[in-house]
């Protein structure tokens, strides 16, 4: 009976799991807000987000991933890879995992996934990684695509946390930016020249209640059996 978990302690934020990355973003990313992370491929989305994921299991959350890139068995084996070991949340039902074929989809693509991100609004935390093919898809519409991220916010308005994956440089400026200021926190993924080498940065755009954050941008790698482990850039703010 003394037993409580840490949702019951109540918490007001969805942690990545990783406190030095939490602190930079300003503590953790603001429950019930809609959460926008881009990046080109190869950036980090789906770490960063496979993070938050784990972090928001290891708080007592329930949380659902909606994967294009893996099946349920390559999600929880390439998490073991960074050591976010999830299989026994899967064996639980505490982490449902759903693959999805979006590109397969067509223009249908937004309204199916909608369907399926309300099918799981009793959740608390739900992950779609990415959104990519049912924005950039032949035949995808624009009013359509904006209307998904409209009913996700609405589903937010809950106290339900949405992260959605983009790869935006196929997007229309005039698709993209009503996208990113509907959103509560927004985060870019970079792999940039700092000095001799090439790093990976994340660039906390805007995070709802954490001003103090914005542009801030932190340097990371993505180690096997470790995770993201932020390290210093000569160019990091914040
Ligand atoms: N287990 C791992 N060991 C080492 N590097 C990894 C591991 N998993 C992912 N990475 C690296 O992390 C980076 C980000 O990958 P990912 O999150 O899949 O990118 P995105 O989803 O933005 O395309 C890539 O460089 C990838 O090679
Ligand atoms: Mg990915």
């Amino acid at each position: 009976m003394q037993e409580t978990t840490s949702k019951e302690t109540q918490r007001t934020v969805v942690s990545s799991g990783n406190p030095e990355l939490d602190s930079r973003m300003g503590g953790g990313l603001p429950i019930g807000s809609l959460i926008l992370i881009e990046g080109a491929s190869g950036a980090g989305k789906s770490v960063l987000s496979q993070q938050i994921v784990w972090g928001a299991l290891q708080d007592g959350f329930r949380a659902t991933l909606f994967t294009t890139e893996n099946t349920v068995k390559s999600l929880v084996s390439q998490m073991d890879s960074i050591d976010l070991a999830v299989l026994d949340f899967v064996l639980l039902r505490r982490l449902r995992v759903y693959p999805i074929e979006l590109s397969q989809l067509g223009e249908t693509a937004p309204t199916a996934l909608m369907k399926a991100v309300k099918n799981e609004r009793e959740q608390d935390v739900i992950i779609i990684d990415s959104v990519t093919s049912a924005a950039t898809t032949q035949g995808a519409v624009d009013a359509q695509i904006l209307g998904f991220f409209e009913e996700c916010k609405r589903i937010c308005s809950k106290g339900v946390s949405i992260i959605v994956t983009l790869h935006s440089d196929a997007l229309d400026l005039d698709l993209i930016n009503p996208i990113r200021s509907m959103c509560d926190a927004h985060l870019k993924l970079f792999t940039e020249q700092d000095g001799q080498r090439l790093v990976k940065t994340l660039q906390v755009a805007k995070i709802r209640g954490a001003a103090s954050v914005t542009g801030a941008i932190v340097g990371f790698e993505v180690e096997p059996g470790w995770g993201m482990r932020v390290i210093p850039i000569s160019k990091a703010r914040g």
